[in-house]
């Protein structure tokens, strides 16, 4: 049975993302907000500091507070005269967890359905850099290290979003239309459909960013759940930029990707398209891993 919930925004839902404390994830955290979510989570390792800062920026751009002046006054009448209150402010709600710790992560989920009741849309980006030195380089450890975050985190993040969706009723968003339960976006790279060999840290992330969870869609499908990677391109983010920042070769070699791309991306075109691809109107797009680098994949040549 669908909920009887409607709404005219794009994202009515709640949504929930990992590494929302900073970079791409506090982009699509945005973006879900901006797209008319009532709730978002965003979970993370960063400070308390970080995170409430994070979710500050998250309430700042909900609908109510895009409205201003005479534009709010009039939506503000309308929503008194019809009742309906699609213009509440988002609420964010941050939670410290660490996605490579399955109860702490099933406490985050917990306390996510104690808050909102639900969790309609994930975006998995709690991400770590990998050991910037070739294959035959890098340590055990150093390769366990990565893979705690950037895989088993992920699957442990899945895995629980996948059971909380499965308990929900889908919210009924147009007549005639499959209802969706709930859809999970989880982040993959440029470099899990491209090597990168030459460059100054190609090895590691080739193996490290393969979207293996992809394969849960084709289960997900039969709960009426989506699940789809995104790939960024290069984004200048806090994970890249003290390398970036601090080795003329790695500049260079991140201004020459830059070039391929076509220009400089920004972590809200990111955000965006997380939030695109979770919602509704996309309600047949399942299993796939949408790169969004500007050309950067296709572009075969240097520039
Ligand atoms: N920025 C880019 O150009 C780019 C391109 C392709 C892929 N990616 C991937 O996107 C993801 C996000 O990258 P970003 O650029 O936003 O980096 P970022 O470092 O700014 O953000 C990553 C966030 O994940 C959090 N995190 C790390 N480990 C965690 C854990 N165990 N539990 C919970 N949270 C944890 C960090 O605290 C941080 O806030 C990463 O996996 C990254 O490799 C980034």
């Amino acid at each position: 049975m669908a909920s009887t919930h409607k709404s005219s925004s794009l994202l009515p839902g709640v949504a929930f993302v990992t590494g929302g404390g900073r970079g791409l994830g506090l982009a699509i955290a945005v973006s879900f907000a901006k797209s008319g979510a009532r709730g978002v989570v965003i979970v993370d390792i960063q400070d308390d500091e970080t995170m409430a800062s994070a979710k500050a920026e998250v309430e700042s751009h909900g609908n109510q507070a895009s409205f201003c002046g005479i534009q709010f006054m009039l939506c503000l009448l309308f929503s008194l005269l019809t009742g309906n209150w699609a213009l509440e402010q988002v609420k964010c709600l941050p939670i410290r967890a660490n996605v490579t710790d399955e109860k702490d992560f099933e406490s985050a989920i917990a306390k996510t359905v104690s808050e909102f009741g639900r969790i309609d849309y994930t975006a998995n980006f709690a991400g770590v850099g990998g050991p910037h030195k070739p294959v035959s380089e890098i340590t055990v450890e150093e390769w366990e290290k990565v893979m705690a975050v950037n895989t088993t985190g992920v699957f442990i993040s899945t895995k629980h979003q996948l059971l909380q969706m499965m308990k929900q009723d889908p919210i009924e968003w147009e007549a005639g239309r499959v209802a969706i339960r709930g859809s999970i976006v989880n982040c993959a790279s440029v470099n899990s459909v491209q090597a990168m060999a030459g460059t100054v840290h190609g090895g590691n992330k080739v193996l490290t960013f393969q979207p293996r969870p992809l394969k849960a869609a084709l289960e997900a499908r039969q709960h009426g759940i989506r699940v789809n990677a995104l790939s960024p391109g290069f984004i200048l983010t806090k994970i890249a930029e003290p390398i970036v920042k601090s080795d003329p070769q790695v500049f260079e070699a991140w201004k020459s990707f830059e070039a391929r791309q076509g220009r400089t991306g920004k972590p809200e075109e990111i955000g965006d398209a997380v939030a695109l691809l979770s919602s509704n109107q996309m309600s047949l797009v399942n299993g796939q891993n949408l790169v969004v680098d500007g050309g950067f994949t296709v572009n075969t040549t240097t520039y």
